[in-house]
């Protein structure tokens, strides 16, 4: 199956664009840092979502070595906006300056957004995943309120709702091409469509 990619000029926080119910999905360091790039506008759009990011890496990550949250995801609410849910990615261990190499982060990215669709899609294959997985998932299940596609509850967010969109994933403060991320978006294993907005 083959992704597919829509183009959006435009600032990606700017509500007047976006009426839709939408999941933002952007790459996030697992230390805990929204100090630049998107990541600083959504936290100071969205304070309570950076301090469950904050929370989520504290609960899970912030080891320097084989960092436990690389390669997963969490998706948060920005719970002022009904319409609008955080996906983070954890493709670096770090921000900034310390940033992991290129291949890392692509190799990350990929295996994290095909779990974030697996979770969306309610497709999650349990023994492919490790105890962190199975604890964040119930995480945001149990205190976000998602609800994956397909699953009968009454929960807060019916994910099968919710358009992708994300900005040029990688592109800024981590420095890799967006050709090459973009390369990744096609071969995922998940048949959807991003929206990607570009400056
Ligand atoms: N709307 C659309 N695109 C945007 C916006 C916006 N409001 N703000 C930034 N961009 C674009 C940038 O121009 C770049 O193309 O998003 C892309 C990603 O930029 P960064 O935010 O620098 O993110 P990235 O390269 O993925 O690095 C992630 O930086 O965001 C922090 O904490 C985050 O450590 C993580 C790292």
């Amino acid at each position: 199956m083959t992704s597919r990619i829509k183009y959006v000029k435009g600032n990606i926080l700017n509500s007047a664009n976006n009426s839709n119910k939408r999941i933002l999905i952007h790459s996030c360091n697992c230390n805990g840092s929204w100090g630049g790039g998107l990541a600083y506008q959504l936290a100071l759009n969205y304070p309570k979502s950076e301090i469950e990011y904050i929370e989520i890496c504290d609960l899970f990550g912030k080891a320097q070595e084989n960092n436990p949250l690389l390669g997963k995801f969490a998706i948060i609410p920005s719970f002022t906006d009904p319409n609008l849910l955080i996906g983070c990615l954890f493709n670096s261990t770090l921000g900034g300056l310390h940033h992991g190499s290129k291949e890392s982060i692509l190799l990350n990215t990929e295996v994290a957004l095909n779990k974030l669709l697996a979770f969306v899609f309610n497709d999650t294959d349990t023994e492919e995943l490790d105890s962190v997985d199975l604890k964040l998932n119930n995480f945001m299940v149990e205190c976000y309120g998602l609800q994956p596609s397909s699953t009968e509850s009454s929960s807060k967010y019916d994910l099968s709702q919710f358009q992708l969109e994300m900005p040029k994933i990688n592109s800024g403060i981590f420095g890799v091409p967006w050709e090459e991320t973009e390369l990744i978006l096609e071969k995922l294993k998940y048949n959807v469509e991003f929206t990607v907005y570009e400056l």
